[in-house]
């Protein structure tokens, strides 16, 4: 992996966007000040202080490029939630990619694709950790969130977590991308703790509730029956 450290940016994925002709492939594109950042469906990703990391993974997939794309948030998810086990905790992961400590969310993954003239360009892997933050800070957000310093009540290093999780995610990554997410699918169940439960999913607008009933071996969810390959889970 290449590093390339930001001193401030808007958001690392829309600089990597930006920037993607001039980035090599399994590029980590990283800050600890990001003024704009932003989540999925265009939600803000809140900035909480210097101690926190902002992370834009830049992947090129040569021309061979296969399903097992699709599915590089369930990877990164899984690959994060590794990462935190090292520090003690216990993490879940909110298919497709949130990952929570105590139900509260810790971190959270947003991928784009950048096309030009039809042709792809690359995949962004935004990745946003709660590394350092007080409790008064999440008042700023309104959904239950938290950081690992909280949950381990110790200061974390943002540099020593950034080398842990980028060693964790290069570990596999070769071999996910040929396997797909079969590979990896043992390993993320162990951090799924909905299963059998009601759940609501919503995708844009439309809204569906029932019971969640397994995770496919392409990475799709399955609830009452029906197959969802996107949305947030409520
Ligand atoms: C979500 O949970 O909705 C996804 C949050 C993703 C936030 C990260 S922070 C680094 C990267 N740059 C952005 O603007 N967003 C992602």
């Amino acid at each position: 992996m290449n590093y390339l450290y930001l001193d401030t940016v808007t958001s690392t994925n829309d600089y990597a966007k930006r920037n993607i002709d001039l980035i090599s492939d399994k590029t980590v594109v990283y800050t600890s000040n990001q003024t704009k950042g932003r989540g999925r469906f265009n939600r803000l990703w809140v900035d909480l202080g210097q101690e926190n990391l902002f992370i834009s993974i830049v992947l090129k997939p040569s021309l061979n490029f296969n399903n097992s794309y699709s599915c590089l948030t369930q990877y990164t998810g899984l690959k994060l939630a590794q990462t935190f086990v090292e520090y003690g905790v216990t993490p879940n992961i909110k298919w497709p990619n949130d990952i929570l400590i105590n139900g509260k969310k810790i971190s959270g993954i947003l991928a784009e694709t950048v096309y030009k003239d039809r042709v792809l360009k690359g995949i962004i892997v935004g990745v946003g950790i709660n590394l350092n933050a007080n409790e008064e800070d999440f008042a700023k957000i309104d959904k239950a969130v938290t950081s690992l310093n909280i949950e381990t009540n110790s200061e974390i290093d943002k540099n020593t977590f950034l080398k842990s999780f980028i060693n964790i995610f290069s570990e596999d990554y070769d071999a996910f991308l040929q396997k797909g997410f079969l590979f990896i699918k043992d390993d993320y169940e162990k951090y799924i703790n909905f299963i059998g439960k009601e759940i609501s999913i919503t995708n844009i607008n439309d809204k569906f509730t029932g019971t969640a009933e397994k995770i496919t071996d392409d990475g799709a969810i399955v609830i009452s029956g029906k197959k969802f390959y996107t949305g947030d889970i409520l």
